[in-house]
């Protein structure tokens, strides 16, 4: 199988992804900016999650997490690989059942939202009402509780409709985790989603993790009814509501393996715990999302295998053999777009550097540059020099189109991929030549939380989506 550095390569004086000329055939006909999607990337990502999951443990379910990325024909390429959709919201429900229809196949849902509407529980409960499948299942689809009050608007909801929802509890192991580093940390003490494991002594005493104490932080206070035990047992013991499963999420775009493995044993010791509670009701792990995708292309993420294993190796140790669940929305679709820019002017600064002003804003089009400081790779790709020399080139600051300071695309990362220099605290970066106006860049790994935060701030246009597709008459998709 083809990897991801061999999609987007450069042949001669021109850099091909997924074998299109991204110049010729994409960014001249189309314009800039241009959102380039691979539907081949996408398939190949979810198969390395399949593979690496299930290669370790077979019974493992990849479900697509779709706030991510709700672009239809994207969504219809992953709906043709995965059965299960992640959603949170009225919206995203009603954008299933159409695929559901357009893929004449039918499609699980896992609801997960911190709060779900009256009606978002009623449709999901009655899920997929709408389907053209004679083989109506509403027992396919899984509602996580958040909290207490959620199960008790879910139980309300479910006595009204009279149908009993298969639902998990969404737990929070409390680890500790550097939020200032996991910007998207969703498992420490104060995350605002799911219920804490209250009593972390019995996993603490059956782990064999000597250093298990220092990764689960005391608890300072019980909450009176939002916590996993009270939660577990009041769904139990509910007429309205059937416990399949539990429910855990550590956070996104994850890039630290001990994180997975403190994840991964607290939340399996806690499933065993409630086991042997409560004669073994339970038989769903869904173990959420947070995959890593390499940004930097410098290696300094885990990969998908490494995990993979981490985790079959708690389950072994749990002793455990529940149905996994893996809810991924950023591993299957970031490294299958590209954000190709034009730079639309030069300047200088009263420093002496040198700005090149693209034709995007990190606001509308690249919002984890802001929100998450985030590093993404920018390759130029025309008017490339003859022969690349590492000491010549220049450095510079790439800033978005907008009056905003915020608007640029400020490096994250110790390390600049291409030229090994730090680039901690600067944001310039090193081009094999002077930028000047009409220079294409390639943002890599673009496919992921952008196109879903679109806008038209400052009164800018949408960037156009284009989908390279697996047909061979019509490679080129507008979207
Ligand atoms: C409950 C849940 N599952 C899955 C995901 C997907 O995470 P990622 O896109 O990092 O794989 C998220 C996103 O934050 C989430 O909140």
């Amino acid at each position: 199988m083809e990897t991801s550095k061999e999609m987007f390569r450069q042949v001669e004086d021109h850099y091909l992804f997924d074998d299109i000329d991204l110049e010729k055939e994409i960014a001249l006909p189309y314009g800039t900016p241009t959102y380039v999607f691979s539907a081949k990337k996408i398939r190949e990502n979810i198969l390395t999650l399949k593979q690496a999951f299930q290669k370790t443990y077979p019974n493992t379910s990849i479900a697509y997490s779709l706030k991510n990325n709700d672009i239809p024909e994207i969504c219809s390429v992953i709906a043709s690989e995965i059965d299960i959709f992640e959603i949170t919201s009225l919206t995203e429900l009603k954008f299933v059942e159409k695929l559901v229809l357009n893929q004449k196949k039918n499609l699980n849902l896992i609801l997960t939202n911190i709060y779900k509407s009256d009606s978002l529980i009623d449709n999901t409960i009655h899920f997929p009402r709408n389907s053209n499948t004679s083989d109506y299942n509403d027992h396919l689809n899984l509602i996580a509780i958040d909290s207490y009050q959620d199960l008790k608007n879910v139980e309300r909801i479910a006595k009204k409709v009279g149908k009993k929802p298969r639902v998990s509890i969404r737990v929070n192991p409390g680890i500790k985790m550097d939020i200032s580093e996991t910007i998207f940390a969703s498992a420490n003490i104060s995350a605002k989603c799911a219920s804490i494991i209250a009593d972390i002594e019995p996993i603490i005493e059956v782990s064999n993790d000597p250093t298990i104490s220092i990764w689960l932080p005391k608890r300072e206070t019980t909450p009176k009814n939002d916590f996993a035990e009270k939660l577990v047992q009041d769904a139990i013991e509910s007429k309205h509501l059937e416990l399949v499963g539990l429910h855990g999420h550590l956070g996104s775009q994850i890039a630290n393996i001990e994180y997975f493995d403190r994840f991964f044993e607290v939340i399996s010791r806690f499933y065993k715990l409630m086991n042997e509670k409560y004669d073994g009701i339970l038989e769903i792990l869904d173990l959420g999302g947070g995959y890593p995708v390499d940004y930097t292309n410098s290696g300094g993420v885990p990969t998908i295998e490494d995990i993979a294993k981490v985790l079959t190796k708690n389950i072994q140790n749990a002793n455990i053999k529940p149905d996994l669940i893996i809810e991924s929305g950023r591993y299957i679709t970031a490294s299958s777009g590209i954000l190709l820019s034009k730079v639309c002017l030069t300047k200088e600064n009263s420093e002496g550097k040198k700005l090149a002003v693209l034709d995007l804003s990190v606001y509308s089009d690249l919002l984890d540059v802001l929100v998450a400081n985030w590093c993404y790779d920018a390759i130029l790709m025309n008017n490339l020099p003859k022969q690349i020399d590492k000491n010549k080139g220049s450095c510079w600051t790439l800033v978005g189109g907008t009056n905003d300071t915020l608007d640029q695309l400020t490096p994250r990362s110790s390390k600049c991929s291409k030229c090994d220099d730090s680039l901690k605290g600067e944001n310039e970066r090193w081009f094999p030549k002077e930028l000047k106006t009409g220079d294409l860049l390639a943002i890599k790994h673009a496919g992921a939380y952008t196109t879903c935060f679109n806008s038209n701030y400052s009164g800018r246009p949408i960037p156009t989506r284009i989908l390279i597709t697996e047909d061979q008459t019509n490679r080129v998709q507008l979207l």
